[in-house]
């Protein structure tokens, strides 16, 4: 049963290199609201890179912080949060998300995403002998997640603007007050 819905956040999910860092900058000043990522959140208090968790604790230990910061997110309002490709594999931080904020999944092809992250060398996941073939598994995987999203964009075709003001509009119509 989906719990009550209190509606005062945005959050992107999506794959790594969907552009959720980069739109939601987009977002949170298009709607003078604050943002935060949840990757920056786990660097800062951690004062470790998402690199060095991965490498050191293993990906568990990762997803156990991520989980640590949803829970300290449901205090927030008016913030866009971007959230690590993985969190909202975790149905627990999904339903989170949603019970606080209106949840966005920013959408690319396997191809597109390559493209965007090739010449990126932080990303854990994607330290695989065939990245190219990383993306398009592990986007298998997720899919059904991602797509419980309440709003999907596909950014493929869309510029950073485009996207940012197709998800404040979103918003926009989300929040309002209807009679
Ligand atoms: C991950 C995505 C990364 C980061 C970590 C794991 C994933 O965030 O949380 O490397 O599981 O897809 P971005 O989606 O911001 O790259």
């Amino acid at each position: 049963m989906q719990s009550a819905r209190h509606i005062v956040n945005l959050a992107l999910v999506g794959f790594m290199g969907t552009g959720k860092t980069t739109v939601g900058r987009h977002v949170a000043e298009y709607l003078g609201f604050e943002f935060l990522d949840t990757d920056e959140m786990i660097q800062a208090r951690t004062n470790r890179t998402i690199t060095d968790i991965f490498a050191k604790d293993g990906e568990p230990a990762f997803r156990a912080l991520e989980k640590q910061v949803v829970a300290e997110l449901a205090a927030r309002e008016q913030t866009v949060i971007a959230t690590g490709g993985g969190l909202p594999t975790n149905a627990e931080n999904l339903a989170a998300l949603k019970s606080f904020a209106l949840v966005i999944c920013l959408w690319a092809s396997p191809e597109k995403i390559w493209d965007r992250v090739k010449n990126q060398s932080h990303r854990p996941l994607l330290h695989d002998a065939n990245p190219q073939q990383k993306i398009r598994d592990l986007l298998a995987v997720r899919e059904p997640f991602y797509k419980q999203a309440d709003v999907l964009i596909n950014t493929d075709l869309r510029s950073v603007r485009e996207a940012a003001q197709q998800i404040a509009l979103q918003y926009k119509l989300a929040t309002r007050k209807r009679r």
